[in-house]
């Protein structure tokens, strides 16, 4: 792909004005939401979304989150049951994806689904997000705004790291409070938790009063296809649940331990789910070759940061 300059745009009417144009015409665009920083295009325009899988280098079979400024917008595009209607209406804006079945005359650029017939829709609740999609006053389809397969970005210099000279631009709003992606919930056939993610999945059960039901496995085409074992890949190699670091390793610790950077000193979840790809990029820059992490509890947010955590240590080709 011909390389361009990417510009960083302040987060001010000007530069929220500027991405929508770039939009607009075409281009793709990084913007924070609360979760990671995402790489948004029209999700009406064909080649404006063929571009986001060249520039990420995703496999064209793994579909894209649609982002829209309100659950009216969302209603617009799919389906949504009376489980569905409720989880929107109870958490968004927010770090929710509901997988939905897409409406026949929906707008929306058949790749953004990868030929799937249902949409994945968040009505993000960064105020950026609600700026861009208010201003943009369309669907705005954005995976996470890195190459594939690497960690997620949680500031404008991650994005930038990775995909610099391949976007327009990328708006900056410093720090994603969050820190982890949206939690996915489908619903074919019952409500079924398809990435743990910024939203707890206990939260969601309490909600519709159900357990979620775990996602099918070793499917030809997973349902999450970004749920692929190696992903959210740093350069350096994971230990999970080390007591402490070997001669040739940094420890990346959880709660009052010696170690070289802490999620969270005082054993907080959504401390730890803030700092997680922001650590992880920081011992990567550093060269780090083995990363050691400390046990992390498997409740609320730490079902996340876990999943993220054995992602990046699975076997690589
Ligand atoms: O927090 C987030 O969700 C961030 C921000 C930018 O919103 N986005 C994000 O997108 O994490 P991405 O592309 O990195 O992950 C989207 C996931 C992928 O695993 C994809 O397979 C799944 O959503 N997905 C998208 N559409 C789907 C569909 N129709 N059915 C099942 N899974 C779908
Ligand atoms: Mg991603």
């Amino acid at each position: 792909m011909d390389r361009q300059i990417t510009t960083k745009l302040p987060n001010t009417p000007a530069g929220i004005s500027r991405a929508s144009d770039l939009l607009n015409s075409g281009q793709l665009v990084a913007f924070a939401t609360e979760t990671v920083y995402g790489l948004g295009a029209d999700a009406r325009n064909d080649t404006a979304v063929a571009q986001i899988f060249s520039a990420k280098g995703r496999p064209q079979f793994n579909p894209l989150i649609v982002h829209v400024a309100s659950l009216a917008a969302a209603q617009k595009l799919a389906a949504f049951s009376p489980q569905a209607l409720a989880l929107a209406t109870a958490f968004w804006p927010g770090p929710l994806t509901l997988v939905l079945p897409l409406l026949p005359d929906s707008p929306i650029s058949p790749r953004v689904s990868a030929g799937l017939p249902t949409l994945a829709l968040r009505v993000p609740a960064h105020p950026m997000a609600h700026d861009l999609l208010t201003e943009f006053d369309g669907p705005i389809a954005a995976p996470s705004a890195n190459i594939s397969g690497k960690i997620s970005p949680t500031s404008p210099d991650h994005v930038l790291d990775g995909l610099s000279g391949h976007i327009a631009a990328v708006l900056d709003a410093g720090p994603c409070p969050v820190g982890l992606e949206s939690t996915i919930i489908g619903f074919d056939p019952v409500p079924t938790l398809l990435r743990p993610g910024g939203l707890p999945a206990e939260i969601i059960e309490n909600c519709i009063s159900q357990p979620l039901a775990a996602p099918p496995t070793q499917q030809p085409m997973p349902n999450a296809p970004g749920q692929l074992a190696s992903h959210y890949a740093p350069t350096a190699k994971i230990r999970l649940n080390a007591d402490q670091a070997r001669p040739d390793e940094v420890l990346l610790g959880f709660g009052a331990v010696p170690c070289d950077l802490n999620l969270s000193p005082s054993a907080d979840l959504a401390q730890a789910a803030a700092n997680l790809f922001r650590h992880l990029h920081a011992l990567d820059a550093n060269g780090a070759k083995i990363i050691a992490v400390s046990a992390i509890p498997d409740t609320g947010l730490g079902r996340a940061i876990n999943d993220r955590l054995k992602r990046a240590a699975a076997p690589r080709d």
